[in-house]
């Protein structure tokens, strides 16, 4: 006895090629491989998964793929006529080019993790899915398994955003998390976050503040039409920040995290884009989003301030976004129909960033956190409030630590709002004094609406 009329209909056959088969794709066949009936059902295709990518076949892997369906040679997986979507999850920006371009020429599908990727050549790849009619889906490069593009492009739609901050690095956040928990050495912790697979391969991406600001980029690009380079971006990691700052801002109620912010102002036009360690009030909903978790405020001009919480990085949590976007792609191939960025969202995109600019320095406001090593002398403190004064710059708290017997002393101290121009002029006038013995470390005091 037929089971449903949809039994009858001839089912179309769709095939899946991965290139790269490490952490993220491995975590993609696997939950795919357990799902494929599910989904066969669901969407009434018969999925294939016809071939994988590697650079190294030979190489030992918790996931086992019969040898025929192995290769050395990403393009074979791009050409191979029963291959519709391409997952690109090899990361790096050469190789990885070359293959997203030649299969959006070939007019293939192609589902990308590449954060790197995006944010570096997003303008060609976009040009090039206008102009061959593909497709691009990248929810899996930002924010791990929280699906923060669909809520930009989809359940957010009626919304301008004027702020767009949060934590967006798993790998930073997990060691400032554990560092603050455990008081365990960055090396230690930097070592557990490579065997859980949340460090790029290229870790400097992590620590450096970049991967952040590639997301970013891509989050500042959906929500207001621009691309943003680094050179017009504050982008800082974490490796000056020490386990005493994290006591330190603690005992001015802060945490520190890794923020990337994007702010936009409607009225002037201008737009901010930075990635820094951050103090963030502990009773903050981002300030309590530990481990390689995520959160992300969205405060859009209809739906107020909106924040998503979830695993940023790892395996599972990466697959659980790509097999999204992967279903998505499926839907779009067996009925067409405009999922994914279409040529009028990329044309909406274009009008939307055409009367943005990118903001001055004196126009982007804050409060600040400055720690000092001074040298323990009577009157240097002293030297150290003339320079605030002469900027009219306020100081709301200071605290002076117990001097540590080698000659000098630290002090810490915050800031009342101010511009990140005159905060400039301030910390020139630090460096050239004498008694400032060390580079001061700067950080930015972030209020989140959460
Ligand atoms: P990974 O573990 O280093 O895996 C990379 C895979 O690509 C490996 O299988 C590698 O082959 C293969 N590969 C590299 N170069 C190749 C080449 N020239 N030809 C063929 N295969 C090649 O990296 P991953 O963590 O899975 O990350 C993949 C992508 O997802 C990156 O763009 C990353 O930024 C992004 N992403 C990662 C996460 C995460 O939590 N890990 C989360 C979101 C997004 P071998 O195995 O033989 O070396
Ligand atoms: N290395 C990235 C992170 C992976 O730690 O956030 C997820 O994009």
């Amino acid at each position: 006895m037929p089971s449903n009329t949809g039994s009858l209909v001839p089912r179309r056959t769709i095939g899946i090629g991965l290139v790269g088969f490490g952490t993220v794709g491995q975590g993609v066949w696997k939950h795919l491989e357990a799902q494929r009936a599910d989904l066969n059902a669901r969407l009434g295709i018969d999925l294939d998964l016809v071939r994988v990518a590697v650079r190294d076949a030979r190489k030992p892997r918790a996931m086992s793929v019969e040898a025929a369906r192995m290769t050395e040679d990403p393009f074979s997986v791009v050409d191979d006529p029963r291959v519709h979507i391409v997952c690109e999850l090899m990361g790096g920006t050469e190789v990885a080019r070359e293959v997203t371009l030649r299969a959006l020429r070939a007019g293939k599908v192609v589902v990308s993790a590449n954060k790197a990727l995006i944010a570096e050549h997003g303008e060609e790849i976009f040009r090039l899915v206008r102009e061959h009619g593909g497709r691009f889906f990248f929810e899996a490069s930002v924010a791990g398994g929280i699906p923060i593009i669909k809520a930009i492009r989809e359940g957010l739609v009626a919304n301008r955003f004027d702020l767009i901050c949060g934590i967006i690095n798993g790998t930073t956040n997990y060691i400032l998390s554990r560092m603050e928990k455990e008081k365990l050495p960055y090396e230690t912790i930097l070592a557990d976050a490579r065997r859980l697979g949340y460090v790029e391969a290229d870790e400097s991406l992590d620590l450096d503040g970049v991967d952040a600001f590639h997301k970013a980029g891509i989050l500042a690009y959906l929500a207001h039409g621009k691309w943003v380079d680094a050179e017009h971006a504050l982008v800082q990691g974490i490796r000056k920040v020490t386990l005493e700052d994290i006591g330190r801002a603690r005992d001015f109620g802060y945490r520190i995290k890794l923020l990337a912010v994007i702010r936009r102002d409607f009225r002037s036009g201008w737009l901010t884009v930075g990635v820094y360690p951050a103090l963030l009030p502990l009773d903050k909903l981002l300030a309590r989003v530990d481990g390689a978790f995520n959160g992300i405020t969205l405060v859009g001009d209809v739906v107020g301030a909106q924040t998503f919480v979830g695993r940023g990085a790892g395996q599972d949590a990466t697959a659980s976004a790509v097999i999204g976007d992967i279903v998505d792609a499926l839907i779009a191939l067996r009925d067409g129909g405009t999922k994914g960025l279409s040529a009028a969202d990329l044309d909406f995109l274009d009008r939307l960033g055409e009367g943005v600019r990118m903001a001055e320095m004196h126009e982007i406001i804050g409060k600040f956190y400055l720690r000092l090593t001074l040298a323990d002398r009577a009157g240097v403190l002293a030297d150290v409030y003339r320079v605030f004064a002469e900027e009219s710059l306020s100081i709301a708290r200071v605290v002076q630590y117990e001097h540590e017997g080698k000659g000098t002393g630290t002090v810490t101290l915050s800031t009342y709002e101010t511009s990140e121009l005159v905060m400039e002029r301030v910390l020139a006038k630090l460096r050239a004094l004498n008694t400032v013995l060390e580079e001061p470390l700067l950080l930015r005091i972030f209020t989140p609406e959460t």
